[in-house]
């Protein structure tokens, strides 16, 4: 049962998602839905009401000092360690090409459950209208640490070239930087049956023909099938901190990350809290 203060924060005129079953509720998830699947993308402007998403972005900011780093340059495929593993591949080989990542993490855990993100995400309200555009039930993961997560970039800071490791991604712009920091993607990369390296190589070489950006306002809800298509955040330019929340959501009621990513993106705290 929802307290009703959880609408509060959503633009209902335009995202009526407490009346999905309205001809208004339909017809914005059957366009989110046609959206995801022809560009493999749907962004949700102005999702989260403006006074509400300033206060987040407060919230979040008040949490800068708790994120960390984690690593600074990264493959397309992070960790992915059984990737090519035992095959000899060249060194421009896209499993070698490291870019670079710069960028802080606040994880789940150091996030307080009265913050007004934390009421969304552990409201019903996003995995009822996910499940609805997906057409199965959405649940929240559950990772203690990965589950829920805030990402701080200041001047300098950007997302190497990368491919998501779950199927779809929900993400919320909190605050957006002075310039820069410009969500970029290539549709479709690779699929199920083939990881396209040729392809890949290409776009780490600097080909851009097939690049796609999404120039992202704060308040923005966005749904990313970042598994196939690859994708990378700019240089973020001014004194402004871009601040992103990464919503972690999937079809799996147990799904949880490795304990090993957790500690190289959450650091050595998480070590200890795990007794490793
Ligand atoms: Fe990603």
């Amino acid at each position: 049962m929802q307290t009703p203060e959880i609408y509060e924060l959503i633009d209902l005129d335009r995202y009526p998602l407490n009346d999905l079953d309205s001809e208004a509720g339909q017809s914005l998830i059957a366009e989110t839905h046609a959206s995801l699947e022809k560009a493999g993308c749907c962004s949700l402007p102005g999702f989260v009401r403006q006074p509400v998403i300033s206060e987040m972005a407060a919230q979040a900011s008040s949490l800068e000092h708790l994120a960390y780093s984690g690593p600074g340059e990264v493959t397309p495929y992070f960790f992915n360690y059984n990737l090519g593993q035992g095959v000899e591949v060249p060194d421009d080989h896209p499993i070698k090409r490291k870019g670079r990542r710069n960028l802080a993490q606040v994880a789940t855990d150091l996030i307080p459950q009265q913050h007004l993100l934390s009421m969304l995400y552990y409201s019903t309200v996003l995995p009822d209208f996910l499940g609805a555009v997906l057409k199965q039930p959405v649940y929240r993961n559950q990772d203690k640490y990965q589950s829920l997560n805030i990402s701080m970039m200041n001047a300098g800071g950007c997302q190497q070239w990368h491919f998501d490791s779950g199927r779809m991604v929900t993400t919320l712009l909190l605050q957006e930087p002075d310039a820069g920091g410009i969500f970029e993607y290539v549709p479709e990369l690779r699929s199920d049956e083939s990881e396209n390296f040729k392809q890949v190589q290409r776009v780490l070489d600097g080909d851009t023909r097939r690049n796609q950006q999404i120039e992202l306002k704060a308040g923005t809800l966005s749904l990313f099938r970042g598994h196939y298509s690859m994708h990378r955040v700019t240089e973020v330019k001014g004194n402004r901190t871009r601040i992103q929340a990464i919503l972690g959501f999937s079809t799996d009621p147990n799904h949880k990350g490795s304990l090993d990513s957790s500690i190289l993106h959450y650091g050595p705290r998480v070590a200890e809290l795990e007794g490793r």
